[in-house]
């Protein structure tokens, strides 16, 4: 089978074309309301600074195959609007899909974006503020970010948008929940979540979509034995994993 990024071309912008949009054009049939994430206020409502910055960088795991898919098509316009209105530099913007194409990579640099080619199943320290952006991601890439990130200096610094985790939870056996996804389970208690709104005719791309911060002073409500040496995240028992690992060297 033929690569069907290989046959995708970066559109260059026009000379003398308007160098940005600061807000997503929709139809008609759609509620702007819900989608003009580049009016004024929206990166106050995801969180930012003072200086209108969302966040120091970016982080996306599990976009999916953009050149195939219109959902990850639409997430990543999201991303880039995100970047917009946030003031966040594209180079400072990782991105990592094991799905993704050599087209799809050569598009994603074209764009300016920084693409990752090692696999960290997810395991990224935060050591500044910066935005995770996993959409509709599986839920050992979360619980995996969480345990790298699992203390009172670095989870504060994270701010997720992807899946809610009480959405995780609900649609997930209870006691395998626990067992697999220890740090998910954790986090629900302590977490901050906030329901992004969804146009009926994006449930697809955007449902179950939340921001998720981990407030300091909520932390502090988590035993302390819990930040001591936390093991890494086996999923021994996983029958269903949902993400790609990286390949083990024999
Ligand atoms: C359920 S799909 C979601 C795709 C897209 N975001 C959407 O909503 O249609 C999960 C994505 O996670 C990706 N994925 C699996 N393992 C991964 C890993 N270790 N790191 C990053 N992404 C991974 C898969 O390749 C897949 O594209």
């Amino acid at each position: 089978m033929s690569d069907p990024g290989e046959e995708w071309q970066v559109a260059r912008r026009r000379k003398g074309a308007a160098r940005k949009s600061k807000s997503l054009q929709v139809p008609s049939t759609c509620s702007q309301e819900q989608l003009d994430i580049g009016k004024s206020g929206t990166a106050d409502q995801l969180g930012s600074t003072k200086d209108g910055r969302l966040c120091q960088q970016c982080v996306c795991y599990g976009l999916g195959s953009f050149s195939s898919c219109v959902s990850a098509r639409f997430q990543l316009a999201m991303l880039l609007l995100l970047l917009d209105a946030g003031q966040v530099p594209l180079k400072d913007c990782s991105v990592y899909d094991p799905a993704f194409s050599s087209g799809e990579m050569a598009v994603l640099r074209e764009l300016g974006l920084t693409v990752l080619t090692e696999n960290e199943e997810g395991k990224c320290l935060a050591t500044k503020s910066t935005l995770f952006y996993l959409m509709h991601c599986g839920k050992a890439l979360y619980n995996n970010l969480l345990w790298k990130n699992w203390s009172v200096q670095h989870l504060p610094l994270m701010r997720i948008i992807g899946n809610s985790f009480n959405g995780l939870m609900d649609r997930t056996v209870d006691r395998e929940f626990k067992r697999d996804y220890s740090y998910i389970t954790q986090a629900v208690s302590v977490c901050e979540e906030r329901q992004l709104p969804c146009p009926s005719r994006l449930i697809d791309v955007f449902s179950d979509t939340a921001v998720i911060t981990f407030p300091t002073s909520n932390l502090k409500r988590l035993p302390q034995s819990t930040w001591a040496e936390p093991p890494e995240p086996q999923y021994q028992h996983c029958s269903d994993l949902e993400i790609i690992q990286r390949e083990t060297q024999s």
